[in-house]
């Protein structure tokens, strides 16, 4: 029976919590793994369900998997990869995109790989096609089937130019993992330069592979024909971290976020303080809280780093659903991410959603028809109300929503939420939230 939490809001949210490894690099460094010809150490790792579903990919590969009972950090050894039975990695269908980035590794460690129906948040269409497009041009070949995707590389994986028409996170991950070890040089241009991109730069690099990033989204690699294990702290969730920010502001709080970066969170500092929130920043985290003065509206456009990532729009929707006067925000990075209002609205928000890029970015979406604007009135008071949770950042939004209104509301599809928010249950109870789970 899925758990129902019952929130009685009001209760301002204040005191401290940790984040740890972020879930958007985590599982990719997990994956790189097993590049290497000897075992790999990575600290830091939150306990999410995407952990989870790749821990399981990875032993039905024959990766031993080993994980540390106090500290949870994680010890992979590749030395065993095999084959794995469709069957098996598809019943793993649906849980993440994950599956897609073992293509390289595989390719390079057993010569194939089988990629299932891929899951993740419905917040738009999700296509791979950018991902299938530079493994052809690595050399793989592509066998689509209604099971999946079969790829593979008779004549090996070897290094290209390539160009990415829009800088996508995953396929920017899909040619890092590829090039590390296809043979020659690989020079990508249009790449993805997130925090978590980094990262995983810095785990491959410690793995004994040439990578270097220069100006203007180009990434260049070398290939090299082995590489070791990696001993590495995971960066941190700074998803998580402007996740609880935005919960101070809805909530009229007060939270210090232990674990936070400020390099991480350039772009959605300036907004939080725009809209009148306040922090502090020391050498351990960030501390971040409701004035209690009014909160501004604002116009905020959602884009690739170093722009204001899209993943912290959603919770702080319902922020300026309290700010005093009209706000504008224009989703760019994905083209379906409005649906969680629909929500917002019944609790007494006011907030109109349209076709048109209300923007200066211009954007993938604009004269198609995807509701990627929003217009957001406010204050207005939330009222408590039945919520079935859509995808997990709109997830956290509802419970933040449901914790600053006044009555009760009963949140159903939890288990979104673990995918990417370790322990959020016992970090709201550390925060005062008045609630219960049955
Ligand atoms: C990663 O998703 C993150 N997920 C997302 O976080 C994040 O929102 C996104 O990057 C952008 O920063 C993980 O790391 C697991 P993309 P990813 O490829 O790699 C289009 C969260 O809430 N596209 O950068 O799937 C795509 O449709 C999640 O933590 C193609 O058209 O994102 C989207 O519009 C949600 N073809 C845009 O590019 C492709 O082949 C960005 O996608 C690939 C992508």
């Amino acid at each position: 029976m899925a758990s129902v939490l019952t929130i009685r809001g009001g209760v301002p949210l204040t005191g401290k919590v940790s984040v740890r490894g972020a879930k958007n690099l985590v599982p990719k460094a997990m994956v790189a793994s097993l590049l290497g010809n000897e075992p790999s150490v990575l600290r830091n790792v939150p306990e999410i369900k995407d952990v989870d579903v790749v821990t399981s990919l990875l032993r039905l590969h024959g990766v031993n998997v080993g994980k540390d009972p106090v500290t949870g950090d994680l010890t992979l050894d590749p030395s065993h990869v095999k084959t794995a039975q469709m069957k098996d990695i598809d019943a793993h269908a649906g849980d993440s995109r994950i599956p897609i980035l073992f293509c390289g590794p595989l390719i390079h460690s057993i010569g194939e790989a089988f990629i299932p129906d891929l899951g993740g948040c419905r917040i738009g269409d999700r296509p791979i096609d950018f991902h299938l497009d530079v493994l052809r041009q690595f050399g793989a070949v592509v066998d689509k089937h209604p099971g999946g995707i079969s790829i593979s590389a008779p004549k090996g994986l070897k290094g290209a130019k390539l160009s990415l028409p829009y800088p996508s996170v995953g396929a920017t991950e899909q040619v890092l993992l590829t090039a590390v070890r296809a043979e020659g040089i690989t020079e990508l241009s249009g790449a993805a330069i997130e925090p978590e991109i980094m990262d995983l730069i810095a785990v491959l690099q410690k793995m004994g592979a040439i990578i270097s990033v220069q100006t203007d989204r180009v990434i260049r690699i070398e290939g090299v024909e082995q590489l070791g294990g990696f001993n590495h702290r995971a960066l941190p969730d700074r998803n998580e971290a402007a996740s609880w920010a935005s919960a101070a502001l809805v909530t009229g709080g007060d939270i210090y976020v232990e674990g936070a970066r400020q390099a991480d969170l350039t772009a959605f500092l300036n907004t939080f303080r725009k809209i009148g929130g306040a922090f502090d920043i020391d050498d351990d985290g960030i501390r971040f809280r409701h004035t209690g003065g009014k909160l501004s509206p604002l116009v905020l456009e959602t884009d690739v780093h170093p722009g204001f990532m899209t993943d912290w729009q959603q919770p702080l929707v319902v922020a300026l659903t309290q700010a005093s006067g009209v706000s504008i925000v224009h989703e760019t990075v994905y083209e379906n991410r409005f649906g969680f209002t629909q929500a917002l609205i019944r609790m007494g928000a006011s907030i109109q959603v349209h076709r048109e890029c209300l923007g200066s970015i211009p954007c993938r979406f604009g004269q198609r028809n995807f509701l990627h604007s929003a217009v957001i009135s406010g204050p207005t008071q939330l009222r408590g109300t039945d919520i079935d949770i859509p995808d997990l950042r709109g997830g956290f939004s509802h419970l933040i929503a449901a914790l600053a209104a006044t009555g009760t509301s009963r949140v159903t599809g939890l288990e979104l939420i673990n995918r990417g928010y370790e322990r959020f249950q016992s970090k709201l109870e550390s925060l005062g939230a008045d609630f219960d789970i049955a």
